[in-house]
C-alpha cells in the first residue's frame, strides 16, 4: 500500500488565507495530501501536532551569513542553524562578504560554503559600479536575485553611480531577476556624518542624526524611477521610515514591479533603544522615532510593505559595543528571533496569523519566483513547514542563539509563540526545539526551481547597448 514518509497530525493548518484543523502527509520532500487525519495514508512516522499550529516555513529575503571572509561573525553552518531554530526554511543571502559576490568566481566560493546549509537558500549577486560585465555570468551561475548598495554600510562596498545602476537595471531586466536595494543616499549621509564628527558627536544618537529619513526616501524614489524606465523588478530592503512609504506607494500606483520589506527592529524598537542598548542598536538604516514605527505598522497592515525580513547581520559583542558610535559595526543577529518576536505581536492582536504567514512566507515566495513551490501549504509544494506553539512563552537570550555574532537588542524580552519543529523539504532540521545537527548539508539552492520570466521590455531603444550598436548617424 501507498505509504507517506511523515504525517503531521491534527494541527491547525495556516496559510495566507485560511486556517483549519487538519493533517499533512509528506512524501519525497513534498506535500502529498492535506485533510482529515482519517484521510491520510499510512506513514513511516507520525508527528502529533494537537494544540499546535502548522505554518509554511518562513522565507527570509535578507540575511548576511558572512562566509567567505568574515567567518568569525557567522558561517553558513551557524547562520542556517539559527534559521532552522527560528522556523525559517529558506534564506536569501547577501553579497557583502569577502570577496563580494560580484563575479562568477566569487559566486562559486559562496556556493561551496553554502553546502553546509541546514535550510534552502538563494544567493544575491552584487550589482556594483565595477562589475557590470559580470552580471551575465552571475545570472548563468545561478544567483537568485541582485543586491545594490546605494549607500555605505558594512563591508564598505562603494555605492554605484546612477549611471551604473541604470545600465545594471537594463541588463538584469532582460532576464527578469529582482534587484534588491539598500536604499540610502550615499552623499547626503557622508556629508552629515563628517559634519557630526567634526562637531565632536560620537554618541549613539549621532548615527540616527547622520541618516535622516530623506536619505532613504530619495533613494527609494530614484530606484523606482530607474525600475519604471527599464522594466526591472526591484525590492526595497529594510524600510525604516514613514517617509519612504510615499515614494513606495507612488511607484506601486504607477505599476512599477516593486516590493518592500521591513524588519522586526523597525516595528518593535524606537529612539529609546539608543539609551537602552547604546551602540548595539547601530544598524543601517537606523531605528527611528516612534512616529515612524507607527506608520510602518500601518503599511504592514495595508499591504504597502509586502514582507518581513530580518537583515540578519551578526557581529561580535566586541565589535558592537564601542564608546565611539562611528566605530561600532552596523547590524545585529535576527534570523532566529523574527518568528517569536512577530508571533508575540500576533498574540497581542496587532496582526492576524494569516497575515503573518503572508508577510513571512507567501509574499517573499511570490516576489522571488518560488511560489507555489514554496510559501504555501498545499499538495505538490515543498514540505517546508514550521510547527509553532502559539502559547509557549520564552525569554530571548543571546547565549541560546546559534549565531556566532549573537548579541541582540531583544535580550531578555519575553515572547509568546515559539517554533517547535522545522522541516525543510520534509526533513526535520529542528525537532522539539533541538537543532538536528545532521541536517547540515540538506539545504539546496533555489535557483533551479525559480520562475522569473522576464517582464515586457521597456525603452529598449534607449539602452546603452542599443545606442552603442546604432552608432553615429550615417
Ligand atoms: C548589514 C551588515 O552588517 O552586513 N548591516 C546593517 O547595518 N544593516 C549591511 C546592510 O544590510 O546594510
Ligand atoms: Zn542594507
Ligand atoms: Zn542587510
Amino acid at each position: 500500500m501507498f505509504t507517506a514518509d511523515l504525517v503531521i497530525k491534527d494541527g491547525v493548518i495556516v496559510t495566507d488565507r485560511t486556517e483549519f484543523k487538519g493533517s499533512i502527509a509528506i512524501k519525497d520532500e513534498r506535500i502529498l495530501a492535506i485533510g482529515e487525519a482519517e484521510a491520510m495514508p499510512p506513514a513511516k512516522e507520525v508527528l502529533d501536532a494537537a494544540g499546535l499550529h502548522v505554518l509554511p516555513g518562513a522565507i527570509d529575503a535578507h540575511v548576511h551569513f558572512r562566509e567567505p571572509g568574515y567567518t568569525h561573525k557567522e558561517t553558513w553552518k551557524t547562520g542556517t542553524a539559527s534559521a532552522a531554530m527560528g522556523g525559517v526554511t529558506t534564506v536569501f543571502e547577501m553579497p557583502n562578504t569577502k570577496p563580494p559576490t560580484g563575479t562568477l568566481e566569487a559566486l562559486n566560493l559562496k556556493l561551496e560554503a553554502a553546502k553546509k546549509a541546514h535550510v534552502d537558500y538563494g544567493i544575491y549577486g552584487l550589482l556594483g559600479e565595477e562589475n557590470l560585465d559580470h552580471l551575465e555570468e552571475l545570472m548563468d551561475g545561478g544567483v537568485a536575485a541582485f543586491k545594490c548598495f546605494m549607500g555605505n554600510t558594512f563591508g564598505n562596498l562603494p555605492a554605484p553611480s546612477t549611471g551604473a545602476m541604470l545600465e545594471g537595471f537594463e541588463r538584469i531586466a532582460a532576464r527578469g531577476l529582482r534587484i534588491a536595494l539598500h536604499a540610502e543616499n550615499a552623499s547626503i549621509m557622508k556629508r552629515r556624518q563628517l559634519q557630526l564628527q567634526a562637531f565632536g558627536r560620537k554618541d549613539p544618537l549621532a548615527h540616527l542624526a547622520a541618516r535622516p529619513p530623506v536619505v532613504a526616501a530619495e533613494a527609494v524614489s530614484r530606484a523606482a524611477i530607474l525600475a519604471e524606465w527599464t522594466g526591472a523588478r526591484i525590492h526595497i530592503l529594510h524600510v525604516s521610515s514613514g517617509t519612504e512609504l510615499g515614494p513606495l506607494r507612488d511607484a506601486k500606483a504607477r505599476g512599477v514591479d516593486i516590493t518592500a520589506e521591513t524588519c522586526p527592529h523597525y516595528l518593535l524598537l524606537d529612539e529609546n533603544a539608543y539609551t537602552d542598548v547604546a551602540s548595539l542598536i547601530r544598524v543601517n538604516p537606523p531605528v527611528r522615532e516612534k512616529a515612524h514605527q507607527t506608520m510602518l505598522w500601518a503599511a504592514v497592515l495595508d499591504g504597502t510593505i509586502d514582507m518581513i525580513a530580518t537583515d540578519h547581520a551578526p557581529h561580535l559583542a566586541a565589535e558592537k559595543f564601542k564608546d565611539d558610535i562611528w566605530c561600532a559595526d552596523c547590524g545585529f543577529t535576527g534570523v532566529e528571533t523574527q518568528m517569536p518576536l512577530m508571533l508575540t505581536q500576533v498574540a497581542a492582536g496587532r496582526m492576524s496569523l494569516q497575515h503573518y504567514v503572508k508577510m513571512t512566507a507567501t509574499a517573499p515566495a511570490q516576489a522571488f519566483g518560488l511560489y507555489p513551490r514554496k510559501g504555501i501549504l498545499q499538495p505538490g509544494a515543498d514540505a517546508d513547514i514550521v510547527v509553532v506553539d502559539l502559547k509557549r512563552e520564552h525569554v530571548i537570550q543571546a547565549e541560546q542563539l546559534q549565531s556566532i555574532g549573537r548579541c541582540t537588542p531583544f535580550e531578555d524580552m519575553v515572547v509568546r509563540g515559539l517554533p517547535i519543529h522545522t522541516l525543510v523539504r520534509g526533513r526535520f532540521v529542528m525537532k522539539d526545539r533541538e537543532l538536528v545537527e545532521a541536517s547540515s548539508g540538506h539545504g539546496r539552492p533555489v535557483g533551479r526551481i525559480q520562475q522569473m520570466p522576464p517582464p515586457a521590455p521597456k525603452n529598449l531603444e534607449h539602452t546603452t547597448s542599443a545606442i552603442l550598436h546604432a552608432g553615429p548617424p550615417a
